[in-house]
């Protein structure tokens, strides 16, 4: 049981089962005894005032809930360390990590953002006044070229994406986007197709994957050639590479290898799939583990309340 000097993990879920249930158990049964204690984080109203209580909060579906996203905030600023950090995730979008990507060493796609097709609730005309029309649909199929994919600059779960052949697909996709952000990416025509755990910006698992398989199988639906060594390694190289960048410590990246080239497809995961009966035995007893044992890590370092000085700006003033 949970006494005063027991370190609290606490795991903020969604619809999932098998994995948070299996986390906690896990960090339970192995670190119960050295003054740790998990469990699921329960809410009602949140007070500026208010103590968070877990040193450690492990974020899994504030990306679908407001509230959930401003109280992880506020837990952060009372010195509650929570993965992922929940304003590194608010301020990251699929065409501006590729851009970071890039920057660190990681190839990706050709790609580009377009103007929201329809316009969004609470604006009119004017609000749009800053955008070109027509757009130049020519100049943007030379710079990705064919195949294609659009998809939604903040999707997930494979929402919205459609692999386009030609201009026409292209257009129709394009006018089907609803008040989305599109990003159009070049189509990397590939070879071999894995996904990979990153956790604790430390720790990799590289996992054979088909994206062409029915969902329940894409992780056992796969060529059973191993990964040649060269390639395996600038992949573990690159997830770091990415989840340090992008500051997560809980993330999945999927690459899609072209001419021994890994290029990365998704890589803004930070709650990935990680169900049971998804992602099969094996991985998900590396994951729970690995997980458990970083959460904990953190768990008992010291908590440390973020500063905020505005000494030095107030005296330019
Ligand atoms: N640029 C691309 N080149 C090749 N395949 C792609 C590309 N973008 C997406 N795909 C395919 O579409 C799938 C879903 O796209 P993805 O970017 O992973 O979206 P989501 O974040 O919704 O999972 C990928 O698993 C991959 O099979
Ligand atoms: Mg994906």
């Amino acid at each position: 049981m949970a006494n005063k000097s027991t370190k609290k993990i606490g795991v903020l879920r969604g619809m999932e089962t098998t994995f948070p249930d299996g986390l906690i158990h896990h960090i339970n049964e192995t670190y119960g005894n050295d003054g740790i204690h998990a469990e699921f984080v329960q809410l009602d109203a949140v007070r500026m005032d208010g103590d968070p209580e877990y040193a450690v909060i492990l974020d899994r579906i504030s990306h679908e809930i407001p509230f959930y996203r401003s109280y992880l905030k506020w837990a952060a600023l009372q010195g509650t360390y929570v993965v992922n950090n929940p304003f590194w995730w608010s301020a990251d979008d699929k065409f501006i990590d590729n851009v970071i990507a890039e920057r660190v060493g990681v190839a990706v796609p050709k790609s580009l953002i377009l103007p929201h097709k329809e316009h969004l609730p609470n604006t009119d005309e004017t609000t749009y006044r800053n955008l070109k029309y027509p757009i130049d649909w020519e100049a943007i199929c030379t710079y990705t070229g064919f195949p294609a994919f659009l998809k939604p600059f903040d999707g997930g779960g494979w929402r919205g994406v459609t692999k386009v052949n030609n201009l026409d697909e292209l257009l129709a996709a394009y006018n089907d986007s609803g008040t989305d952000c599109m990003m159009l990416q070049e189509g990397i025509e590939y070879t071999e197709y894995v996904r990979c755990y990153g956790i604790g910006r430390e720790h990799v698992r590289i996992m054979k994957y088909n994206p062409a398989a029915q969902d329940f199988a894409r992780y056992f639906d796969v060529p059973q050639e191993p990964i040649e060594p060269a390639l395996f390694e600038k992949m573990e190289r690159d997830v770091l590479a990415l989840c340090t960048a992008l500051g997560y410590d809980m993330n999945t990246v999927e690459f899609a290898v072209r001419d021994g080239i890994p290029y990365a497809i998704d890589f803004m995961n930070p709650a990935p799939d990680a169900d049971y009966h998804s992602v099969g035995q094996e991985n998900y007893e590396w994951v729970v583990k690995t997980m458990g044992q970083f959460l904990v890590e953190k768990a008992k370092e010291e908590r440390e309340i973020p500063a905020f000085s505005v000494d030095d700006a107030l005296e330019v003033v």
